[in-house]
């Protein structure tokens, strides 16, 4: 197919329109992954609560999966610009970048209710619901300090 110079330029302005206003991958990958976190956390809750049938295995898969993501190196995640203040779409308040290493600290604090949820997933609905406080307890602290109000 022969394509004409003035159309690949209006094509690549158009694209570069476009790019501007999309929201960068950073900020879509700690969304995406708050959401990962945030609805395995809630198959393991209803499953604590009795809303749901308590299942072995899917509690297992949902209590992997929080451990897993909360092993990620969030860093990567939050670049400079990508504050509330500055872009649309996102949550993340200014004051993440004044203190990061508490943040990657807030973060890294959930690894351990998360990695207690696998263990408890296998053993029953109340097991579950003990180690949900912890993990929850650490999703708050850091939303409370860096995530802006709704
Ligand atoms: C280290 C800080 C931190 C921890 C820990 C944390 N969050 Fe968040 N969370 C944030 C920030 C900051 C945002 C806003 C991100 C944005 O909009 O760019 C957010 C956003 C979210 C969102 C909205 C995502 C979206 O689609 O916009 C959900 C849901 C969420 N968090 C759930 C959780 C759950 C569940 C946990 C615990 C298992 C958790 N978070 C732990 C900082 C944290």
């Amino acid at each position: 197919m022969k394509v004409s110079i003035p159309a690949i330029a209006a094509l690549a302005l158009i694209a570069g329109a476009a790019t501007a206003q999309e929201i960068r991958p950073e900020v879509k990958a700690r969304q995406g992954q708050f959401q990962t976190l945030s609805i395995n956390l809630g198959i393991l809750g209803g499953m604590a609560r009795g809303d749901v049938a308590y299942d072995a295995v899917r509690a297992e898969a949902a209590a992997r999966s929080i451990a897993g993501v909360s092993m990620v190196d969030i860093a990567a995640l939050f670049p400079e610009g990508t504050d509330a203040m500055s872009i649309e779409g996102t949550r993340a308040e200014p004051a993440i970048w004044d203190n990061l290493p508490d943040v990657l600290t807030k973060w890294q604090a959930g690894r351990a209710p998360g990695g207690a949820g696998e263990a408890a997933a296998a053993k029953g609905p109340q097991d579950i619901g003990a180690a949900l406080g912890g993990l929850a307890g650490a999703c708050k602290a850091c939303h409370d300090a860096y995530r802006t109000p709704n």
